[in-house]
C-alpha cells in the first residue's frame, strides 16, 4: 500500500508505521482500507477497476510509463493489487522498503498496469473485480481466480494471462537470435542436397554480401578471427612489425597480430564513440620510436586495424588519410557494422563500411552478432590479389579449394603455403543468406530500440547515453551505456548485479586489451599509457539490444535501468536519509 503521506522516512507505509492510524490499522487488516474509495466511484472521480493511484514523485520518476497508465480513469482495484495484497508485510521485510518498492515492486506493478491498460475490457474488469473479491474472502476460493483470469492474448500473441498467478520477474536475455522460416527451410535443402561443406551456397552468400556492401571480393571463413588473420597474412604481417590496434576491443583485433609474430601497438579510444583515437595513434607512432611506450623502439609499425565500436562507423576518410601519411596498410575490424555506412568526404556521400574502405573488410557472423551463420565471417576486398591469397591459405594453401575439386574439376592440386583450416561450411552460409536479406529490417528494429532507450533514458543523471550521429548509419550491434558514477551509491559492476536481480542480463564491452594478464605482463602496458579506456571502461555497461526483443522486455529493460539509477542516485540520498 502506497500513501500519499507526509515525508517521514520515505513515501511509503508498511508494517507497524507509525503514520497509519488505528482505524487505518483496522481497515487494512480487514482488506477494507479501499471502500470508503467507493464515493469516489460514486461521484465518478473513479472507476471500480483501474491502475491503483501512486504518489506522484514516483510518478514523475516514471514518467513515460505513467502518461499511458495515466489515460484511464484510476481505480479501486487491478491486477497488480490482486498481486501485492500482501504488499505491507512485504515491504516490512525488506532491509530499505523504499528502495524494495522503488526498484523491485513499483517497476513490476507499472508492467501490469501498463498490459491492463492495453487490454482492457469489460470481460477483463470483470474478472478483476471477481479475482479481488475471491483473494480477500478466502484462499480457497483461488479456483474461481483461476477461472476469470484464464489465458487471453497478448500483445506478443501468446495467451497468457492478465491477473499474473505469482510474481514472477520477468527475465530479458543479452541476446536472442532472430531465425526465420527461409533460414530454416534453406539449411534443411542445403542437408537434403548431399553437399555440407564449403560449396554452391558459400559461393552465393559471398556474391550477394559482396553486393551488397558494394565489394569486389568477398570470401567466406568460418570466423571474423579468421578473416583478420587472413588479411594480415596476406597484407604480410611478420615478426619485427607492428601494428596499431585500439586497446577498446575484443580479443581477436590483437591476437591476430600475435599470430603473425608482430606486435600490436596498443591505441587509446575517443571516449564519446569509444572508437580508436587517431590523435593518440600519431602520439603512439612518435613514442614509440622515442622509446616512450613499453614496446621495442626498433618496431617497424605497418599497418592499423580500426574496429567500429557497437557499428558506430570510424570515420574512414580520416583512418585512410592518416594511414596513407604513415605508409600504412588499413584491416578494418567491421565484427559489429554489418550493414553500417558513414557520410564522406567533401560531397557527404554514403559509404558503406566495406565498400573500398579498408585493403581487407572483415565482418563477423557470430550467434550474436548483426547477422549470424552461428560461427563465420567474410573478408571483403577490392584487391583481385589479396582476395586471391585469402581464399587459399583459408583451405590449407591449396592451389583449388575443396568444391571445384569435388564438382567437376580436377582431382590435382597443389600445396601453395602452408595454410589454414577457415573454410565456411555450406549448412552456414545457407542461413547466412537469409540473413542477409534481412540484415536492414532488422537494423532498423535495433536502431527503433536504441532511439527509444536514448529517450527514455536520456534524462536520467547518473549514464550518458551512446551517440547518435547524423553522419552515420549505426547498426546497433550494442548499446553502452555510460555511468556517471559520481551520481550514483553503486559502481559499475553493482549495477550489473543489480540489473541481473531485476532479471535484465547485460554485457561489458570490454576490459580494454591493455588490463588483460597477457598484453600487460607481455608487453608492460599500464593504464596510464591509455588513460582514456582506463577511465571509460569502468563506467559501461551494454544493455539488452536484438531485433526480436518484444515491447514488454524493452519496457522491462527501462524501468529496471530508470529504478535502479533513481534508487541509488547520490542526491536523493540525503532526502532518504532524513
Ligand atoms: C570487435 C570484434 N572483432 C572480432 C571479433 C571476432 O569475431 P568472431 O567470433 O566471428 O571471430 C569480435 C567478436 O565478438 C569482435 O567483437
Amino acid at each position: 500500500m502506497v500513501e500519499d503521506a507526509p515525508q517521514r522516512g520515505g513515501e511509503i507505509t508498511c508494517g507497524d508505521d507509525p503514520r497509519i492510524t488505528c482505524v487505518g490499522r483496522l481497515l487494512r487488516k480487514a482488506k477494507l482500507d479501499e471502500l470508503p474509495q467507493l464515493f469516489n466511484v460514486l461521484k465518478g472521480d473513479m472507476s471500480l477497476v483501474g491502475p491503483r493511484p501512486e504518489v506522484p514523485r514516483y510518478v514523475e520518476m516514471f514518467r513515460s510509463d505513467y502518461e499511458e497508465i495515466l489515460t484511464v480513469r484510476p481505480g479501486i482495484t487491478d491486477p497488480a493489487s490482486i498481486l501485492y495484497r500482501d504488499e505491507s508485510a512485504l515491504l516490512g521485510q525488506a532491509a530499505d522498503p523504499e528502495q524494495e518498492y522503488i526498484q523491485r515492486i513499483l517497476p513490476e506493478k507499472i508492467a501490469i498496469a501498463k498490459r491492463y491498460v492495453r487490454e482492457q475490457s469489460l470481460r477483463t474488469d470483470v474478472a478483476v473485480i471477481f479475482a479481488t473479491v475471491a483473494s480477500l474472502v478466502s484462499d480457497r476460493l483461488r479456483p474461481i481466480v483461476s477461472w476469470v483470469s484464464r489465458p487471453v492474448q497478448d500483445g506478443s500473441g501468446e495467451p497468457s494471462s492478465l491477473i499474473p498467478k505469482e510474481r514472477a520477474p520477468m527475465n530479458v536475455p543479452f541476446f536472442r537470435v532472430s531465425m526465420s522460416d527461409a533460414e530454416i527451410d534453406e539449411v534443411v535443402a542445403c542437408l537434403r542436397s548431399g553437399w555440407l561443406t564449403t560449396g554452391q551456397r558459400c559461393r552465393q552468400f559471398e556474391s550477394e554480401l559482396a553486393a551488397s556492401v558494394g565489394a569486389r571480393h568477398a570470401v567466406a571463413v568460418n570466423s571474423c578471427t579468421a578473416a583478420l588473420h587472413l588479411a594480415v597474412e596476406a597484407l604480410g604481417l611478420r615478426a619485427g612489425q607492428a601494428v596499431l590496434v585500439p586497446t577498446m576491443t575484443f580479443a581477436a583485433t590483437a591476437e591476430v597480430v600475435r599470430y603473425q609474430g608482430a606486435v600490436p601497438l596498443l591505441v587509446d579510444c575517443d571516449p564519446a564513440t569509444l572508437n580508436i583515437d587517431l590523435a593518440d595513434a600519431e602520439r603512439k607512432i612518435a613514442d614509440l620510436k622515442q622509446g616512450r611506450t613499453p614496446l621495442d623502439p626498433s618496431l617497424e609499425v605497418v599497418g592499423i586495424m580500426p574496429v567500429h565500436y557497437g557499428g558506430l562507423m570510424v570515420d574512414m576518410d580520416e583512418v585512410n588519410t592518416f594511414a596513407v601519411g604513415h605508409g600504412l596498410w588499413v584491416v578494418e575490424d567491421a565484427a559489429h557494422a554489418l550493414p553500417a555506412a558513414y557520410r564522406s568526404g567533401a560531397t557527404g556521400a554514403w559509404r558503406r563500411c566495406g565498400e573500398n574502405t579498408a585493403a581487407v573488410t572483415c565482418f563477423s557472423f557470430y550467434a550474436n552478432k548483426t547477422i549470424t551463420t552461428g560461427e563465420g565471417g567474410m573478408a571483403v576486398t577490392e584487391d583481385a590479389k589479396l582476395a586471391e591469397r585469402i581464399r587459399q591459405m583459408s583451405l590449407h594453401g591449396l592451389s583449388h579449394d575443396a568444391w571445384k575439386r569435388y564438382s567437376g574439376g580436377s582431382w590435382d592440386y597443389r600445396i601453395v603455403a602452408p595454410g589454414y583450416k577457415y573454410n565456411l561450411t555450406d549448412v552456414a552460409a545457407a542461413i547466412g543468406i537469409h540473413q542477409l536479406r534481412r540484415a536492414e529490417a532488422m537494423r532498423r528494429r535495433r536502431e527503433a530500440i536504441a532511439i527509444h532507450y536514448c529517450e527514455s533514458l536520456g534524462e536520467l543523471e547518473a549514464a550518458e547515453m551512446p551517440p547518435l550521429s547524423e553522419d552515420r548509419l549505426h547498426s546497433w550491434h550494442l548499446f553502452p551505456l555510460r555511468l556517471r558514477l559520481e551520481r550514483l551509491a553503486i559502481d559499475r559492476d553493482g549495477f550489473i548485479e543489480a540489473l541481473r536481480a531485476r532479471g535484465v542480463c547485460c554485457s561489458v564491452h570490454w576490459r580494454p586489451l591493455h588490463l588483460h594478464p597477457y598484453y600487460a605482463e607481455t608487453f608492460g602496458w599500464q593504464p596510464q599509457h591509455l588513460p582514456a579506456a582506463s577511465e571509460v571502461w569502468k563506467r559501461l555497461v551494454s544493455l539488452p539490444l536484438f531485433p526480436d526483443m518484444r515491447d514488454e522486455e524493452i519496457d522491462h529493460v527501462i524501468r529496471a535501468v530508470r529504478g535502479i539509477c533513481l534508487g541509488n542516485a547520490i542526491s536523493v540520498r540525503p532526502h532518504l536519509a532524513a
